[in-house]
């Protein structure tokens, strides 16, 4: 673990140090959650946002896309929930006056009590090689047995205080858990309070008209809101979807873990509207797409796993999130959830317009239910860095850290890099990018040894670089150099633009995947 975190900090530096992120406002000091894209981070978010919406709405007839306001009426707070109940649970400690989010800290827990077992269940299969049996060994072990007794129930103990609101058994949890503050050491705990994480301002010229209003914290209101007018004008007939990407912003409490959890993010969302009854299969169809989606990208089918909700909200009949394995553990970076008619029913309930759709097959009348699958684009983002940060010693001792991006994410596609700067070879190289610059993303670069460029464009995950020398000159030929395999390959200028459009094309990933 305590290595994860090193690699988890030497990501957050590289990124800093070659364009990705940055903190936000940082000569003033930054701000707490709140960071800003650099020139290489923005490429790759906007391949990675290109990715999710062509998958969505190229490869679903069915699918279509919006881009709804940020601002919205402030009933449509009310009407989803928002006001009333989107809030944390708190606690605070008395010495060190930090805040925490009590349900984080009892998962935490039970994350520590997990690691334990795994530990000990891998000790065992070192000691015992090729005989070892682990199910026998976790159903048989004291030391395991006891471990995992004591997770269960805590475990259930913890799921029935979220389900039943009780805030004083999630403090007696933490209490019994002997969970002590991280920065204090004590375990001098307040009482557990909710707190609403919508950030509000107000609208309007004179402080007695203003209307307060929300900065959502979700943007699949947008799509609820504006169900009948994509139906009505798009003609389109249940089942069918409706996809946005767009910011969303929430108050949190306890950010932390650089772009896992920011006060301003970005979502990539899909409300999927079916016939009531249908909706627990269509549930199963999108999580298989989904999970497929995440594969496609290439980083193992280990790194991702489901994880059901043990808290279901109120209005949701099934609910699951997609995890991945970052430096500090499975986390969720996207959740699909079965909404019911839920907040159909609440906007028609409170703008007291009706919401139905007709369904001519049918020949009846109903408020669809909805599947939806939300995704962070910055964890989605966080998760691309970690799968693709890599450090490597090269035969020649050397080392070299490479972002091993899919190539049709990467922010730079080729690097175009005349290995002098004099004997003509800059403005061939200059030609030769001139032309490519209409394909894809390329980028010239003549300064420093060839070493130190390939070096760099390792660094910023570039999969392809365009070396032209001397007998360029003579054959119109270049060497292109691949970045995972460090190989070289001598190919003609004329056939740069196919060669790297066929591995760079988004199509490769979409392809991979079932509509
Ligand atoms: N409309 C459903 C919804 O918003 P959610 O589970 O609260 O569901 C969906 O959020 C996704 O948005 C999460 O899986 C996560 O990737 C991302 N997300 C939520 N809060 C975030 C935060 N504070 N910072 C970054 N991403 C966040």
């Amino acid at each position: 673990m305590a290595q994860q975190e090193e690699v988890f900090k030497k990501i957050i530096s590289h990124s800093k140090e070659y364009g990705f992120v940055f903190p936000s406002s940082e000569i003033y000091d930054g701000l707490s959650a709140v960071y800003d894209y650099g020139q290489n981070g923005v490429e790759l978010k906007n391949n990675l946002k290109k990715y999710w919406w062509d998958s969505m709405v190229l490869l679903h007839e069915n699918v279509v896309g919006i881009d709804s306001a940020i601002f919205m009426h402030p009933t449509i707070w009310k009407a989803s929930g928002h006001v009333d109940a989107f809030n944390d649970p708190l606690i605070d400690n008395k010495d060190s006056k930090k805040r925490y989010r009590a349900d984080v800290l009892i998962e935490d827990y039970l994350a520590k009590l997990d690691d334990k077992i795994d530990k000990e269940v891998q000790k065992a299969a070192k000691r015992f090689g090729d005989t070892f049996d682990e199910k026998m060994y976790r159903e048989t072990n004291p030391r395991v047995l006891e471990n995992q007794q004591k997770r269960d129930e805590i475990h259930t103990r913890f799921a029935k205080a979220l389900n039943d609101n009780n805030l004083e058994e999630l403090r007696q949890v933490i209490i019994d858990c002997e969970i002590a503050c991280p920065i204090s050491g004590t375990r001098n705990w307040t009482e557990v309070r909710q707190f609403n994480l919508m950030f509000s301002t107000e609208m309007g010229a004179t402080s007695e008209g203003a209307m307060k209003v929300y900065l959502r914290p979700e943007s699949a209101q947008g799509i609820f809101v504006n169900f009948l007018n994509v139906q009505k004008t798009g003609r389109m007939k249940v089942p069918f979807g409706i996809a946005q990407i767009g910011k969303a912003f929430r108050n949190e409490i306890v950010a932390r873990q650089f772009i896992f959890r920011m006060r301003e993010f970005e979502q990539m969302e899909m409300q999927f509207f079916v016939v009531p009854g249908e909706e627990l299969e269509w549930f199963e169809h999108w999580k298989k797409l989904r999970m497929e989606w995440h594969q496609a990208l290439g980083f193992g089918a280990e790194k991702y796993r489901f994880h059901d909700h043990d808290k279901l909200a109120h209005y949701a009949n099934a609910a699951t999130d997609i995890e991945f394995d970052m430096p500090f553990g499975f986390k969720e970076v996207e959740g699909i959830h079965s909404r019911t008619d839920f907040d159909l029913s609440q906007h028609e309930k409170f703008s007291g317009k009706k919401l139905q759709y007709f369904d001519p097959e049918l020949n009846k009348s109903y408020t669809p239910y909805v599947v939806e699958t939300s995704i962070g684009v910055d964890r989605m983002f966080l998760s691309i860095l970690a799968g693709s940060y890599c450090e490597e010693t090269l035969e020649s001792g050397e080392t070299r850290v490479v972002m091993k991006f899919p190539a049709e994410l990467a922010p730079v596609k080729l690097a175009i890099l005349p290995l002098v700067r004099k004997d003509g070879l800059p403005e061939k190289a200059r030609q030769i990018m001139d032309d490519l610059k209409f394909s894809f993303s390329c980028q010239y670069d003549e300064k420093d040894s060839i070493g130190k460029r390939y070096r760099r464009h390792d660094a910023i995950g570039t999969p392809f670089c365009a070396t032209i020398d001397h007998q360029t000159l003579e054959d119109n030929t270049v060497t292109v150099r691949y970045r995972d395999s460090m190989e070289q390959e001598r190919v003609a200028i004329d056939s740069l633009q196919r060669i790297i459009s066929e591995k760079t094309d988004m199509k490769n990933l979409l392809k991979k995947l079932s509509v």
